[in-house]
């Protein structure tokens, strides 16, 4: 399937901070994905990052000031011809001379001439980026209709962590792709919690009972939401993908883990979105040391115990008053009686979740780019069936969430 940025041009701002290097590999990205892409440095950048890099990676000519290629007038064209531009990383500076409408160079100038969605990454030491003037800039251009979601924490420049760390690069291109297509911000002011990924349940302490879950679906879900306007709180169990731009994450590794991070956590949510594989086994207690071979038998009995059902203890524990959306996932495989769809009817109605997404896992969804999904009320009434990347089966589902939520 296409790339939503195949045949798409992107503009890449690039401003002068440390983290100019890393929009290398966004350029590669969105290159890989089908984009033709014109990088616009700021002046200061070139002092990090060389305008050779920006015009061999893009393959387009590159310009930073607003007196460069003027017989093609480049500020018009390139904000014209652009269907996203975004910024990464963008600066303090930066952010307060865009909030003011200046153009003194050629990436300021293209960004008043486009009518595309804008997208920028801040990056910068957690001081700046909490000072009130920072906080006041980026709460102006988010009214404004910019993206800008939050940065990530972590390791500064030298020794420093904090907010303030551009995000993952990989990210930034998954933000793109998803903004390019998105729908207006329509999540805005919304609270949403995902789980994604699939538990481990520890044996030993070298062994564990897991499942074939990437959290692949769960990250498009949450990435997905954070364009559309959402906060989001991601537990991760398990998954070695780079956290969704602005999404704050939590790692998890068992389902009781899972389980305990989500009870705390959904309170404060308006809506819950469980897209992790849980275990619905697991071994009634961990070996403290390895578990060894008995010499002579050939067989070994693992005494499991039932999982908490977290779905069900949501609902089940749901306030009348301050109860969120609840949406589940569940993988079907159908049987020589029935098919994976009249599972899921039976489980939507059994489970009692808002809206309960199946997927047919018996051709191959894990690990996989795309999915097939079909979208059940409480009742267990088919709404809506798709299939395609991952990213587009989240817009299918939050268009569903967004529509019930913002009309009840
Ligand atoms: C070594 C060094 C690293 C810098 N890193 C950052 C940074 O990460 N974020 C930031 O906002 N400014 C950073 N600055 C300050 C900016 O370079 C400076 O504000 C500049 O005017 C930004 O110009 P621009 O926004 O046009 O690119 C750094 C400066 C230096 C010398």
């Amino acid at each position: 399937m296409a790339s939503s940025l195949h045949g798409k041009t992107v503009v890449v701002g690039v401003c002068g901070g440390i983290a100019a290097y890393k929009a290398a590999h966004v350029v590669r990205g969105l290159r890989a994905a089908g984009a033709t892409v014109h990088v616009i440095p700021t002046p200061s950048s070139l002092e990090f990052v060389g305008r050779a890099t920006w015009e061999a990676l893009s393959g387009n000519p590159v310009h930073t000031g607003v007196f460069e290629a003027v017989d093609s007038v480049a500020h018009v064209n390139l904000g014209k011809q652009a269907d996203l531009v975004l910024v990464a990383p963008a600066t303090a500076d930066f952010l307060a001379r865009h909030r003011q409408g200046r153009c003194e160079d050629m990436l300021s100038a293209a960004l008043l001439v486009a009518t595309c969605p804008v997208a920028m990454f801040p990056a910068m030491h957690t001081e700046m980026w909490q000072h009130p003037a920072t906080v006041e800039n980026v709460s102006v251009l988010r009214q404004r209709g910019v993206l800008l979601p939050d940065p990530d924490s972590g390791r500064l420049t030298g020794a420093d962590t904090g907010p303030g760390r551009l995000s993952d690069p990989e990210a930034i291109v998954a933000f793109a792709r998803a903004a390019i297509s998105a729908k207006p911000r329509d999540l805005a002011g919304k609270r949403i919690l995902i789980s994604a990924g699939g538990t481990r349940e520890a044996l030993d302490p070298v062994r564990f009972i897991g499942n074939h879950s990437s959290g692949k679906q769960g990250f498009a879900l949450a990435n997905a939401a954070a364009v559309r306007g959402a906060e989001v709180t991601l537990v991760a169990a398990n998954v070695s993908l780079p956290t969704p731009c602005g999404v704050r994450r939590i790692d998890v590794t068992s389902a009781a883990e899972l389980a305990a991070a989500v009870q705390r956590e959904s309170a404060r949510h308006d809506a819950v979105v469980m897209a992790a594989a849980v275990a619905d086994f697991a071994p009634a207690g961990a070996a403290a040391s390895k578990i060894k071979k008995t010499p002579g038998e050939d067989a070994f009995t693992l005494n499991l115990q039932t999982t908490q059902d977290v779905l069900r203890t949501l609902v089940t524990e749901r306030g009348q008053e301050t109860s969120p959306f609840i949406v589940g996932f569940a993988a079907e495989t159908g049987d020589a009686e029935k098919d994976a769809l009249t599972f899921a009817r039976e489980k939507a109605r059994r489970k009692g979740a808002d809206l309960l997404v199946a997927n047919d896992v018996s051709r191959g969804v894990f690990g996989s780019d795309n999915n097939r999904v079909h979208i059940l009320d409480a009742a267990g009434e088919l709404l809506v069936s798709g299939e395609g990347s991952k990213e587009s089966v989240s817009h299918l589902l939050l268009d569903r969430v967004s529509e019930i939520m913002n009309n009840g």
